[in-house]
């Protein structure tokens, strides 16, 4: 028994933040951002949403694709690296939205590779044969947590909102599915990208001088972030496919997750890998959009007509935690 993925749906924010509307809010450019990341823009959600609710139509969507109703789900799964509130988790709020009561819900924090851990407990759920239909929702809303100032600018410009989801079912067809995963987590590196505040370490856990000390706010060590997503991302995916029994000359796509185009780039060439024929990108369009950005991407990929049945795709993430991990997925 495989899972599969049955349906697949994405969302973002209306609201368009282009380069430009960053150079009015910061000393930046189009010309930096373009050269350093590749990203000509992002969305931003509007005051009054939570992931849930950018969640919500993603979710929708991909039920449609599996020809499946709210009701019909066994469990929820929500990856975000803040959910509508501290407590309780964003999965629960997204279970209200379906108007599914009793449905189970359980929330993921792990950054960046949320997608790819998220896949891993699906996966191992409908292996086991506990639940039948996963629906796992990844959603983000980070603009609240960027310092727009030009102290802020280094990682302000990376990030965006958005949601992705997809629908897991069983399968025992040999030509379809998850067919391996793998995951890491290196705590040593946890403050190089984090949100420091509210923390549980401080009481209280909010104060004037948390917020003017601007501790809510995301920070990054850029540099080290790079240094080790360019390692760890193409390690992972051969550490992946091995586990997979499948040689790298077989993958049809790889869908990374939408961190740096230039981060990208690099694993492609350490893969040797044509970027522009093996490895997704349209960062251009949603900047960093956390574990939302591998389903939003593998979403447009299929619709672009780059994923056909049967084709086997490797999504890989790393980010924040650090955390990192790969899947191996036959469409
Ligand atoms: O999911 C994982 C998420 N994180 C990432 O993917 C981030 C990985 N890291 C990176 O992609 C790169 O480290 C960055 C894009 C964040 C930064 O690129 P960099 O080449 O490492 O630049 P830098 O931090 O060394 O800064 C170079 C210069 C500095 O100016 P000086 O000191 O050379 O005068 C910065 O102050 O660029 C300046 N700078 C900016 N200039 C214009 C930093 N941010 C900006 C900005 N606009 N937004």
């Amino acid at each position: 028994m495989r899972a599969y993925i049955a349906g697949i749906g994405m969302h973002v924010p209306e609201k368009v933040m282009t380069n430009a509307d960053m150079e009015k809010l910061m000393d930046t450019s189009d010309e930096w951002i373009t050269e350093r990341s590749g990203i000509k823009e992002r969305h931003f959600a509007a005051p009054g949403d939570g992931p849930s609710d950018l969640a919500l139509p993603a979710a929708r969507e991909a039920l449609e694709m599996a020809n499946l109703a709210p009701e019909d789900i066994d469990l929820i799964i929500f990856s975000t690296i803040a959910g509508d509130y501290m407590l309780p988790g964003g999965g629960c709020i997204l279970n209200e939205l379906l108007n599914i009561p009793g449905t189970p819900a359980l929330d993921i924090r792990v950054q960046c590779s949320g997608f790819v851990y998220g896949l891993a407990v699906a996966r191992g759920f409908i292996e086991a044969g506990i639940y039948k239909n996963i629906l796992f929702a990844a959603s983000e809303i980070q603009s609240v947590a960027l310092d727009l100032r030009t102290e802020g600018r280094d990682t302000a410009v990376l990030f965006g909102d958005g949601a992705g989801a997809v629908v897991l079912q069983p399968t025992e067809d040999e030509n379809r599915g998850v067919i391996a995963t793998k995951l890491h987590a290196d705590g040593r590196y946890a403050r190089d990208l984090m949100v420091e505040a509210p923390s549980t370490r401080d009481n209280p856990w909010l104060t004037p001088e948390i917020l003017e000390q601007n501790k809510h706010k995301i920070t990054m060590n850029g540099r080290n972030v790079f240094k080790h997503a360019i390692t760890k991302f193409p390690a992972v995916i051969r550490e992946a496919l091995e586990a997979a029994g499948i040689p790298k000359s077989d993958v049809k796509l790889v869908v990374p997750h939408q961190a740096n185009l230039r981060i990208s780039e690099a694993v492609a060439n350490r893969l040797d890998l044509t970027m522009h024929e093996v490895v997704y990108s349209n960062i251009h369009k949603y900047g960093n959009t956390t574990s939302a950005s591998i389903p939003i991407a593998l979403y447009e990929a299929v619709k672009e007509g780059r994923v056909n049945r049967g084709d086997t795709l490797v999504l890989a993430a790393f980010g924040s935690g650090f955390t990192w991990g790969a899947a191996v997925v036959k469409w």
